[in-house]
């Protein structure tokens, strides 16, 4: 464990402010086409837009058949209240699984002017993709965001009704006139001849494992793609405008009745969350009090934390604190063109481990499992995807969790420990979850409001120990620690005939360091190291960017046992300065892991 570090509690220094400012930062659009103003590059025109986030998937085995097949293709228009867009997905009948790699494109074009918008990607009702859009110019922008989606492979494989859908929520009339062309193919890497020893099913390596003297280790299949992915989304959503729960407040929860079959073993929470409208900013938002004491008019109040809690039958099973996304529109949008920010074009999903909670699940009944969001202001859009590793041997496991308490949350720190047992044909395993979360968030304002300063910090580690049940010998160890820092300045000025100049530098990163070992299987270690500095000024009337120019550098860093991949990129004014891309893989191994899951 590292060691312990001090804990800061949310503080707001409150002064004065007028209300015009106190919304600061805030959501904005460069109209070019409405306002004749050219703002950054004009070659921004035809431009591709870049994420920095995640590396693409990478690269598939030498000689390992390849199948493209695409799903979709929709123009989003003035789609409030629709339907998402359907399509009918199969697997490809040439590239038969298993699968050494999986990974799915989202590739858009959109001309005109237009906010910035949310859209995600769903399969029979679980997500594979949430994401937003940048901002277009008159002349068209482009981008395609890959997502490796290879922990998917058994619903690709029998998907339950085989319905792709995509939701993009857009607003167009005279104004915004931004229609967002959508494309979505999946991209499928079979097993090469010479890995097809790796792809093997799972329970070979734990052959004399139930025996009652020998200590039991983990199946290969305990760290591969699970067998079963149920959603935990709203159904209603295929007639009303996605699958997402739309939270409106926090007592507002998303749920859904899951039956779980009663041979699963392991149990995943996959949680995707986006923040919208009032809680857009929720790291800079201000206390309730504060808001009374100034008489400002804003709605984004309930101060700057929010948790996701996810619940099985009422009871707390694990919790988040989301990394705060800045959309294509936020802060100063002249920071996004053609570099975007940190995990807009992907939002990041989050892991929780319900194993310890199969002995209420796994009895073959229906249970509900439902999200939540601490201090929420509509809107938070939610789901989740619960991946299950069953027993091909048994029918049945037998389960039962260890003590449980309830963990408070005591202000901006929680810690919660969960137990639990499972006997399968594998072995009667123990695992225990440990999860500190911790988080600060500072927002201080001076001069009247016209200086904004954010420093927010979420950290979230969490264990994960599996143990032979009858020694308590350790036989895998799982260890992950997220970091998300950020710092935000703005200064605010009043310019001419009602306009005001904005100057904001921003800092802000993700850090994810994995570690997971399994005794006699494997031991692996990831990094994510993530950044983007950005600064400059805008002139804005309302919600319009007038003029402005801005700089952005983002750095990209991830390595693990199979390679590195370093990406920075310096973008000024709408052009990119210098890409430099260093990359290196070892010979292909059949094991990788998700980036994309904290
Ligand atoms: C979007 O698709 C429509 C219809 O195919 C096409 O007319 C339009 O030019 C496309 N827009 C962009 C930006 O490619
Ligand atoms: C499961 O059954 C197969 C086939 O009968 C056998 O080869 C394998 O060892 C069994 N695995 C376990 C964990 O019992
Ligand atoms: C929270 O939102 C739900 C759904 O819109 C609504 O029914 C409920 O009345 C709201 N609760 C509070 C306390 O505002
Ligand atoms: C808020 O409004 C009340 C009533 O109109 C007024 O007495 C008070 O001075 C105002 N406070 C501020 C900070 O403007
Ligand atoms: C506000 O920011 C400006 C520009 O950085 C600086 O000159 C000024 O001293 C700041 N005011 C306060 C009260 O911090
Ligand atoms: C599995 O191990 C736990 C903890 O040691 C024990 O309480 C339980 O009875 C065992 N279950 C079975 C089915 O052996
Ligand atoms: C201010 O607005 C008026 C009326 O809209 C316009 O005539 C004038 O040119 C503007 N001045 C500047 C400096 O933009
Ligand atoms: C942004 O950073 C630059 C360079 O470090 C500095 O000169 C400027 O005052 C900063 N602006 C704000 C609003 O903090
Ligand atoms: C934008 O600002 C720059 C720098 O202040 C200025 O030179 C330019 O004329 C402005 N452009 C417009 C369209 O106002
Ligand atoms: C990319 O490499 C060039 C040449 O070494 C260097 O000048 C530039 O600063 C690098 N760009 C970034 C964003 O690191
Ligand atoms: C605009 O971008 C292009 C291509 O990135 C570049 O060659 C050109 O110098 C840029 N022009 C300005 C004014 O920045």
């Amino acid at each position: 464990m590292p060691p312990p570090r001090r804990l800061l509690l949310p503080v707001l220094l409150l002064l004065l402010i007028p209300s015009a400012i106190a919304g600061v930062p805030d959501r904005y659009t460069v109209r070019r086409s409405r306002l004749g103003v050219r703002t950054g590059n004009s070659s921004l025109s035809g431009q591709e837009y870049l994420d920095p986030t995640y590396p693409v998937p990478r690269p598939p085995a030498a000689a390992s058949p390849t199948c493209v097949v695409p799903v979709l293709t929709h123009s989003f228009g003035d789609t409030y209240g629709a339907p998402p867009a359907k399509a009918a997905y199969a697997p490809p009948p040439d590239c038969p699984a298993p699968w050494s790699l999986v990974s799915l494109s989202f590739s858009v074009a959109v001309a005109g002017d237009q906010y910035d918008r949310v859209a995600a990607v769903w399969l029979d009702g679980v997500e594979l993709l949430r994401t937003t859009t940048a901002e277009p110019v008159p002349g068209g922008v482009r981008w395609t965001v890959r997502r490796d989606v290879t922990r998917y492979a058994s619903l690709l494989r029998a998907p339950p009704s085989g319905v792709l859908s995509v939701m993009l929520e857009n607003l167009v009339n005279d104004e915004f006139t931004g229609v967002y062309n959508v494309s979505v193919s999946f991209e499928f890497h079979g097993a090469p001849a010479y890995l097809s020893d790796a792809a093997g099913s799972g329970s070979a390596s734990s052959s004399s494992s139930a025996t009652a003297t020998a200590t039991p280790t983990l199946p290969k299949s305990y760290l591969e793609p699970a067998d079963l992915i149920l959603p935990v989304s709203d159904p209603a959503g295929e007639s009303t405008g996605g699958f997402w729960f739309r939270l409106q407040n926090a007592s507002h929860a998303g749920s859904r009745l899951v039956t779980v079959p009663s041979n699963a073993y392991r149990a995943v929470l996959e949680v995707f969350v986006s923040p919208h409208a009032d809680d857009e900013f929720w790291y800079s938002n201000p206390p309730d009090i504060y808001i009374r004491e100034n008489n400002l008019s804003t709605a984004r109040g309930n101060a700057a934390y929010r948790e996701v809690v996810a619940a099985v039958d009422r009871r707390f099973a694990g919790s988040l604190v989301p990394f705060p996304v800045v959309y294509t529109g936020g802060v100063n949008p002249l920071f996004w063109q053609p570099v975007a920010a940190l995990g807009a074009f992907h939002l990041p999903s989050y892991d929780l481990e319900l194993t310890p909670f199969l002995g209420l699940l796994a009895d073959g009944k229906a249970h509900e499992v439902a999200l939540t969001v601490v201090d929420a202001i509509a809107e938070w859009r939610v789901d989740a995807n619960l991946h299950l590793w069953l027993d091909p041997n048994a029918s049945d496991v037998a389960a039962a969790m260890g003590p449980y308490r309830t963990p408070r949350l005591i202000r901006a720190k929680r810690k919660a420990r969960f137990s639990g047992w499972v006997s399968s044909s594998f072995g009667n395993f123990t695992t225990e979850v440990e999860t500190e979360l911790e988080t600060s968030s500072v927002v201080e304002f001076a001069d009247q409001g016209r200086n904004k300063t954010v420093r927010f910090q979420a950290e979230r580690e969490s264990e994960v120990v599996i143990r032979a049940a009858g020694t308590r010998k350790e036989v895998g160890k799982v260890e992950t620690e997220a970091k998300f820092p950020m710092l935000l300045r703005t200064v605010t000025e009043d310019g001419e005939n009602g306009t005001s100049v904005v100057r904001a530098n921003l800092t802000h990163s993700i850090t994810v360091e994995t570690s997971a070992e399994a005794e006699g299987l494997f031991e692996r270690e990831s990094k994510l190291a993530d950044e983007q500095t950005a600064a400059g000024w805008m002139l804005v009337r309302g919600h319009d960017v007038v003029n402005g120019s801005a700089a952005t550098t983002s750095v990209y860093r991830y390595s693990d046992d199979a390679g590195r991949y370093e990406r920075a990129i310096d973008a000024r004014d709408g052009s990119i300065l210098s890409d430099n891309v260093t990359e290196s893989y070892q010979a292909v191994t059949a094991k990788r892991s998700s980036v994309a899951a904290m």
